[in-house]
């Protein structure tokens, strides 16, 4: 049973549609800059160990993986069968709606790496979400929660779209540590923005992480 964190009005929406009905078109585009999409390439190389099970949840058509990483298994999730189904990087996946059913339909104990890039704002109810991820997480195994400051604004709760970048980061890990992760590491970085922009000064998508592990399970 999840421990709840937020009120209801918290997760109030302004586009309160199904999502399913949102994400029926493909959108073969990268939702963050290509500076960001390579940090998290970086941060996922350093965290990540060779031969892990990955659960790439609120996938598209990229995992940002690096090209390097060999893993025993990559299991994809999302709300579009033709993104999904051109990720490269996924054996299998599924889809599902998670603001109607936060029921991870994988076993106890299966996979070493959860991973959720600009997915987590769109969650309604994220302490039930969080609470099957460490379900279903090895002892020892963690979860990667990455984002921007970028949204569907009318498809994020006002949880999220009613809070500065900082107040995302100790949400997502009050919501973690609520449901028994462990008290997670917070990365906040600016990026430069690729190519001559970055050398001319200007920035590009800051990157924001929340990293927490499953140790509860690995004492018991
Ligand atoms: C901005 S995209 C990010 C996709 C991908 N992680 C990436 O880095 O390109 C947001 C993703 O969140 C997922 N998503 C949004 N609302 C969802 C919901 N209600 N249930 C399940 N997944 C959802 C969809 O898979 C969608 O592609």
């Amino acid at each position: 049973m999840a421990v709840l964190v937020l009120e209801e009005s918290q997760r109030r929406k302004w586009d309160g549609a199904d999502d399913l009905l949102f994400y029926a078109e493909p959108r073969f585009v990268h939702h963050l800059d290509a500076s960001f999409r390579q940090r998290l390439s970086e941060l996922y190389a350093e965290q990540i160990p060779p031969g892990a099970v990955v659960l790439d949840l609120m996938s598209s058509w990229v995992s940002h993986l690096p090209e390097s990483g060999r893993y025993e298994r990559v299991i994809g999730h999302g709300l579009n069968e033709k993104e999904l189904a051109a990720n490269p990087r996924l054996d299998s996946y599924w889809l599902q709606n998670l603001n109607l059913n936060q029921e991870i339909p994988l076993p106890d104990g299966s996979v070493d790496a959860c991973l959720i890039v600009a997915g987590w704002q769109y969650l309604q109810y994220p302490e039930a979400v969080a609470s099957e991820l460490l379900r279903i997480t090895r002892p020892g195994g963690q979860v990667i929660v990455a984002f921007s400051n970028r949204m569907f604004f009318t498809k994020a709760p006002l949880i999220w779209t009613d809070s500065s970048d900082q107040e995302h980061l100790d949400y997502v890990a009050q919501v973690l540590v609520a449901q028994g992760w462990s008290q997670p590491s917070l990365i906040s970085e600016t990026t430069k923005a690729p190519g001559v922009l970055g050398l001319l000064g200007q920035s590009g998508d800051p990157f924001f992480a929340v990293i927490s592990r499953n140790d509860q399970a690995a004492m018991s």
